[in-house]
C-alpha cells in the first residue's frame, strides 16, 4: 500500500517541525509547500538528509506549486504570518484571511478529500475562513487549538504537583485566544479530579489559578521570550497528534476548533471543543455538562470567535 500524503501548506517555523515529526514518525510521504522559494526546498532536502541518520522511509519533497500537493490525504496549514511582540492573534486577521483565501483555493482544486488542519491563527475565524473558501465538508476541517492548550495546562500541573505530565489529563475549552476555558473540573491527576487535588492539599485554590492564567497566557509567553516569532515545537506536536488520530483512525478524544451546529446550543460556529477523531475526521463532538460558571466562560469564548467572523465577512463580501 502506498504510503499516505501530508502536504504542509507553510514551511516557516510550525511547516517544519511538522515535516521533521510526520517523517520521524513515519505517518507518511510529506510535501512542504510555501510561497518563499528555496525554503521548503532547503528544508526538505535537510530533513531527508537525516533519513539515513534517523533510519525513517519517507520522501520528502519541497514546492512552490500547489500541483505538488494533488491527492494529499491530510493538509496541514500554517501559512501566514505570526505574531510579534506586542500584537493579538486578532491583529493578524486582516493578512492572514488573504492567505487562507489562496490555500483554501489550492486544496479545493488539488486536495479535496483531505483532513484539513488549520493552525494559521486567529485560528477559530481562521479555520472557519478555510472551510468556507475551500468548501470541504465540515467533518473535514478543524483547527489545532485545544490539544496545544491543553498540553500547555498539563505541562504546568505536572511541574506544579511534582508528578509525570502522562498522568495529567486537562481539558481546555472554548475558542484559542485569551477567552480559553481550562476546565478545571474535568483536569484529573490519573483520574483524581484538581478540585479534589485542592481538597488533598496539594495545592492550594490560588496556585491553580495561577496555572490557569499561565495557561491563557501560554502563547503570549513563548512570543515574549522568542522576541522574533512564536511557538513551533508544542503546536507542531498537537497537530501531529491530530493527523495520527485520523490516518490511523484512533478514535482519540481531542479538544479541537470543530464545526459546531446543534451540539452546547450552538448553530454553526467553530470553536473548541472536545471530539473524536478517526477516519471520518471529526467523527462526534461531545457534549459535556457545563456548570453556570463554565458556561457564561465558554459563551464568552463563543462571543469572541463571533465577533472575529464577523469581521472576516466584513474584510471579504464575498464569505457573508
Ligand atoms: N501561501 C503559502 N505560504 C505562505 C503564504 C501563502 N500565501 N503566506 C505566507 N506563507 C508562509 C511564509 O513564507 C512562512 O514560511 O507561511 C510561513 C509561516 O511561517 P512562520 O512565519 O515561521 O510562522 P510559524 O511560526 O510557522 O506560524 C505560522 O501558525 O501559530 C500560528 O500564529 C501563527 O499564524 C501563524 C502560523
Amino acid at each position: 500500500m502506498a504510503r499516505p500524503k501530508i502536504a504542509l501548506i507553510g514551511a516557516g517555523q510550525i511547516g517544519g517541525t511538522l515535516a521533521h515529526l510526520a517523517a520521524m514518525k513515519e505517518l507518511g510521504d510529506v510535501v512542504l509547500f510555501d510561497i518563499a522559494e528555496g525554503i521548503p526546498q532547503g528544508k526538505a532536502l535537510d530533513i531527508a538528509e537525516s533519513g539515513p541518520v534517523e533510519g525513517f522511509d519517507a520522501v520528502l519533497k519541497g514546492t512552490n506549486d500547489y500541483a505538488d500537493i494533488e491527492g494529499a490525504d491530510v493538509c496541514i496549514v500554517t501559512a501566514g504570518v505570526p505574531r510579534k511582540p506586542g500584537m493579538s492573534r486578532d491583529d493578524l486577521l486582516g493578512i492572514n484571511l488573504k492567505v487562507m483565501k489562496a490555500v483554501g483555493e489550492g486544496i479545493k482544486t488539488h486536495a479535496p478529500n483531505a483532513f484539513v488542519i488549520c493552525i494559521t491563527n486567529p485560528l477559530d475565524a481562521m479555520v472557519w475562513a478555510l472551510r468556507e473558501y475551500s468548501g470541504l465538508p465540515h467533518e473535514k476541517v478543524v483547527g489545532m487549538a485545544g490539544v496545544l492548550d491543553s498540553a500547555r495546562f498539563r505541562h504546568f500541573l505536572s511541574l506544579e504537583f511534582g508528578v509525570s505530565m502522562r498522568d495529567v489529563t486537562a481539558f481546555v475549552l472554548g475558542g484559542h485566544g485569551d477567552t480559553m476555558v481550562p476546565l478545571v473540573r474535568y483536569s484529573t491527576v490519573a483520574g483524581i479530579p484538581l478540585p479534589d487535588l485542592v481538597k488533598m492539599g496539594w495545592t492550594t485554590q490560588e496556585k491553580l489559578d495561577a496555572i490557569v492564567q499561565r495557561t491563557r497566557d501560554g502563547g503570549a509567553e513563548i512570543v515574549g521570550l522568542l522576541k522574533t516569532g512564536s511557538a513551533f515545537y508544542a503546536p507542531a506536536a498537537s497537530a501531529i497528534e491530530m493527523a495520527e488520530a485520523y490516518l490511523k483512525d484512533q478514535k482519540r478524544v481531542l479538544p479541537c476548533a470543530a464545526w459546531v451546529d446543534g451540539a452546547f446550543g450552538l448553530k454553526g460556529i467553530y470553536v473548541g471543543v472536545p471530539t473524536v477523531l478517526g477516519a471520518g475526521g471529526v467523527e462526534r463532538i461531545v457534549e459535556i455538562e457545563l456548570s453556570k460558571e463554565e458556561k457564561a466562560m465558554f459563551d464568552k469564548s463563543v462571543e469572541a470567535v463571533r465577533g472575529l467572523v464577523a469581521a472576516c465577512k466584513g474584510i471579504d463580501a464575498s464569505l457573508g
